[in-house]
């Protein structure tokens, strides 16, 4: 079960449990972790669940593609070369120990 750390804007962290299959939006939703909004519940229609990867994690996260970067540009909080709207990374076991930061503002 991969573990995710959640770093919230005033920068507390929060690490929880994640099921294989979720993706970071859900696991922070079903985790109470606070800043996510997620307006659309994960269609990819409100970019609420905007998140910065830790750099680290990049290569592994990937970048957004299509849709979700045009989708990215009208973030409240302004993007970031590392921002992911967080519905759209699936967690697998090699996701243990992701590093997302919420922005700010969603
Ligand atoms: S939850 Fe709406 S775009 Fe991710």
């Amino acid at each position: 079960m991969p573990k995710v750390i959640y770093t919230s804007p005033d920068g507390r962290a929060h690490t929880v449990d994640a099921r294989i299959g979720a993706s970071v939006m859900e696991t922070a939703v079903k985790h109470g972790i606070p800043g996510i909004v997620a307006e659309c519940g994960g269609a990819l229609s409100c970019a609420t669940c905007h998140v910065f990867v830790a750099t680290s994690w990049i290569d592994q996260t990937g970048t957004a593609e299509d849709f979700e970067d045009e989708m990215l540009d009208d973030a409240t909080t302004p993007r970031q070369s590392h921002s992911r709207l967080s519905c759209q990374i699936r967690l697998t076991d090699e996701f243990d120990g992701l590093e997302v930061t919420i922005a700010p503002e969603q």
